[in-house]
């Protein structure tokens, strides 16, 4: 059994997931780690403390996928807090894969999941503080929150786990750049079963209508038991170009390791785009047996893991441009 989330706050999402998945298995520990960060309102880039798009209105995408036949989606909902729980009753519940906008807030009340606030107070504060200062979708450009680029990359953790908050103990590299992004999800049960699941707010003040590669299945998250299990997160633009998790699966079916195929990935999306100092992208790969790899485009980024050996977050296996 081994579950493993994008970030430094996967180690919270872990251990939230960790009873579910011995208990229940590896779809049921999946949502409970995504339900974690959608919960947690630290978690700027997630659920309720999700940054908004540019019209001041947070909107969360996910997926959750148990194979190429099993699989369910949302994307663009506004008053529903759970995107993986949303997504799952789709695969459950109707003969689709993906619901979009108000309609899938629409399902998500016809299947009786409750309605929530999804801007918290820091995250308006944030938003109206880039408004006054001039507000732009380009990140590239300073974005008037008093760090640039507005690159996810992850704060030192602590011991426990818990991240710090403002600067204390974070390297001031580390410290300009305080955004994490989508938490991607997968785990293995004690049958063997693979489950992954992904939930996000997309990027900071996006267009709105923007999806990225989140809640689109082969981008953000692909499974399929023959093969393994991988997820993606950072900027949906860079993973989406080139089906970025379906890449990673791909890759362990013809043989290649975990590790190989994360770090062909990051490798492509190096090659393939013209990248800007914001540019951040991280893989998971799980392979069939469990075993885990992970691999980063730049400095930054840490996957959290949790097995019978413990927790524990670790630095990507490869990192294509190791200069911060
Ligand atoms: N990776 C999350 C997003 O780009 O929306």
């Amino acid at each position: 059994m081994r579950i493993a989330s994008t970030w430094s706050f996967g180690l919270r999402a872990n251990e939230e997931a960790w009873p579910h998945l011995v208990s229940e298995g590896a779809l049921a520990a999946v949502e409970a780690a995504c339900a974690f960060a959608d919960r947690a309102p630290d978690i700027d880039s997630v659920g309720y403390g999700g940054l908004p798009d540019a019209s001041g209105r947070v909107s969360l995408d996910g997926c959750v996928m148990l194979s190429p036949a099993r699989c369910g989606s949302v994307a663009g909902l506004r008053s529903h807090l759970h995107p993986v729980s949303v997504a799952r009753r789709v695969m459950e519940r109707t003969p689709h894969v993906m619901l979009v906008g108000p309609d899938a807030d629409a399902f998500a009340d016809a299947q009786d999941l409750a309605r929530a606030e999804l801007l918290s107070p820091e995250a308006r504060a944030t938003y109206e503080k880039w408004l006054r200062e001039g507000g732009t979708v380009d990140q590239s450009k300073d974005s008037g929150l008093g760090f640039e680029p507005l690159r996810p990359v992850d704060r030192r953790h602590g011991d426990d786990g818990r991240l710090f908050g403002g600067s204390d103990g974070v390297p001031a590299d580390e410290a300009r750049w305080k955004h994490h992004d989508t938490i991607g999800c997968l785990a293995i049960d004690a049958r063997g079963v693979l489950a992954g699941g992904c939930s996000t707010s997309g990027t900071p003040f996006k267009v709105p209508g923007r999806v990225g590669d989140s809640p689109i299945i082969g981008h953000g998250l692909y499974v399929d038991p023959a093969a393994g299990a991988a997820t993606a997160t950072g900027m949906g633009e860079l993973i989406m170009g080139v089906c970025g998790a379906f890449l990673v699966v791909e890759s362990m079916r013809r043989g290649a390791s975990p590790l190989d195929a994360v770090r062909d990935a990051v490798e492509r999306i190096a090659k393939t785009y013209p990248l800007e100092p914001h540019h951040q992208a991280g893989f998971i790969a799980m392979g069939r047996d469990g075993r885990v790899a992970s691999a980063a485009l730049r400095p930054g980024y840490r996957t959290a893991i949790r097995d019978a050996e413990g927790a524990r977050a670790v630095e990507p296996d490869f990192v294509a441009i190791p200069e911060v």
